[in-house]
């Protein structure tokens, strides 16, 4: 009796000193839900850069890849939602002048030797989303 009553002390007070750990700890570190390209842990001034980036190479407004929320009181899109099919390519544009610096501008270097891309969305669109040949 005297053993069980010690143990339940025992767990009692490991369970007190795991929750007030958890209740102090810092709010969770990753912001986004749903990065399949970016790092998980981008901070949000670098990933606000990236977007900026986007909506400048492209000429448009963050609507054109986000779909709205479906909560109609929220007036910002759900950022985190794939349901717009341009989010999906822009992931794939990404791929793309990742892949081609990677593979044909490996050189390409500032003059602390870092990797500089040479190619990036700005460089084929010039402020527009349809850079595209004869295509309509
Ligand atoms: C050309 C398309 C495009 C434009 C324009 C764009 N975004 Fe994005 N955005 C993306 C893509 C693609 C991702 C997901 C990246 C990944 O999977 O790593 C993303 C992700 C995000 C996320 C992270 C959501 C989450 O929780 O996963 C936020 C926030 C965001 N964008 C905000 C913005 C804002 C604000 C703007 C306007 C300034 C903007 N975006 C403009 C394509 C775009
Ligand atoms: C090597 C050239 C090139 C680069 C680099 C490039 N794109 Fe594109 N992109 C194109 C072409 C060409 C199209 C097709 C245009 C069309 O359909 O009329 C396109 C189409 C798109 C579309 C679809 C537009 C639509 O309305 O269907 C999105 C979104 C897009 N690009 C985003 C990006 C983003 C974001 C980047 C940078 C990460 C990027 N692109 C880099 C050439 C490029």
């Amino acid at each position: 009796m005297v053993f069980n009553r010690k143990i339940t002390v025992i767990f009692f007070v490991g369970l007190f000193l795991v929750l007030g750990i958890a209740a102090t700890k810092p709010p969770e570190e990753h912001k986004f839900q749903n990065l399949k390209v970016l790092p998980k842990n981008i901070s949000k001034e670098d990933l606000d850069k990236v977007m900026d980036g986007f909506k400048e190479a492209l000429g448009v407004k963050c609507g054109f890849c986000h779909a709205p929320s479906k909560d109609t009181s929220n007036h910002h899109p759900d950022f985190a939602s794939d349901e717009k099919p341009e989010k999906n390519i822009a992931r794939k544009m990404m791929k793309m002048s990742a892949k081609i610096n990677k593979k044909y501008f490996s050189y390409n270097k500032n003059e602390q030797g870092e990797f500089v891309p040479a190619v990036e969305c700005m460089t084929c669109h010039r402020g527009t989303a349809h850079p595209g040949g004869p295509k309509k």
